[in-house]
């Protein structure tokens, strides 16, 4: 099957079932339920789901049984771009396409919104973890990523470096926390409920979470904003520790190519797979 239509599988049956989440979210007062739902249904890509997804099919697990812990991995990420967004933060006043969660909410119902997102995510995890031991791993592995050792300490290496000198070295761990965390766990989780070798995946995934931010960094740089549905250019007027900072857009854009190749060699560790191998290419020629 073609890349194009497998992910656009996942997607409908994603989108499908969080609509679903959606609808039967019945957080008081109103205003709790609208902000949260507004920023899980206005668009996204939903790769950590699909990652999620194309990993398990992989190791020939049934991915539509597994939707509980598809749905906490997206309510963890787009809680994170909400307080990301926020003015104290990256102030950024559009996301996916849309006004952010606090230009529409305001800051302290996007605060909330935040929270109860992942407040919201931990009952999923909760409730998964106790059909078998390798989902209370799959669950576990995601708290830990999403947390005080996962994307929440890159979130916090990301500020410090704001507008000071910084290396390699700081990238690397701004990198591997703040988006390699979140973009390995649902290709660990997906492998440990498929039983295979989770530190083969672990160190496939944050490859592609580096991946991932360096085109993100490149593409703050040089790409367009109305596909990226966001406000572009950020990076360099806040003065973030970004791989354009570091090393120059040419020489950025090399490491992304280093870095995609080194990812399909890391997958191979998993076995061969076209659709994951797909996906690495998707996020390095990506346009959103
Ligand atoms: C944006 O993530 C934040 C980063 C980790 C770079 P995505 O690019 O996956 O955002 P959505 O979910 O598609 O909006
Ligand atoms: C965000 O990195 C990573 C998160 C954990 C949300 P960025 O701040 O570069 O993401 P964008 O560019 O705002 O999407
Ligand atoms: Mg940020
Ligand atoms: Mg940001
Ligand atoms: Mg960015």
């Amino acid at each position: 099957m073609n890349f194009q239509k497998q992910y656009q599988g996942y997607l409908a049956f994603f989108e499908k079932e969080l609509k679903r989440f959606c609808a039967e979210m019945t957080h008081r007062p109103p205003v709790l339920t609208e902000s949260m739902r507004y920023s899980l249904l206005t668009g996204g890509k939903r790769v950590r789901p699909v990652l999620f997804f194309g990993t398990l099919e992989h190791f020939g697990v049934d991915h539509t049984a597994e939707v509980g812990l598809a749905l906490a991995l997206e309510c963890i990420h787009t809680y994170s771009l909400i307080h990301d967004d926020l003015p104290t933060m990256d102030n950024d006043d559009f996301r996916r396409g849309n006004p952010s969660n606090h230009k529409v909410f305001g800051e302290a119902n996007a605060i909330l919104a935040g929270d109860g997102l992942l407040s919201e995510a931990m009952c999923l995890l909760l409730r998964e973890s106790a059909r078998s031991k390798a989902h209370l791993d799959a669950a576990r592995y995601l708290a830990n990523a999403a947390g005080a050792d996962g994307m929440v300490a890159g979130q916090s290496a990301d500020l410090l470096y704001t507008g000071q000198t910084g290396g390699e070295e700081e990238l690397d761990f701004i990198y591997s926390h703040k988006t390699g965390k979140l973009i390995a766990a649902p290709i660990v989780m997906a492998t440990l409920l498929g039983g295979g070798d989770a530190d083969a995946a672990e160190r496939f995934g944050q490859a592609l979470g580096r991946l991932f931010q360096l085109t993100d960094d490149i593409l703050d740089e040089k790409g367009e904003s109305v596909k990226m549905g966001k406000t572009l250019g950020k990076d360099r007027e806040e003065d973030k520790l970004t791989c354009v900072k570091v090393y120059g857009l040419k020489r950025a854009e090399l490491l992304a190519d280093r870095t995609a190749a080194n990812c399909l060699s890391l997958l191979s560790n998993l076995g061969r797979d076209d659709f994951l191998a797909a996906v690495v290419e998707f996020v390095r020629n990506r346009d959103n």
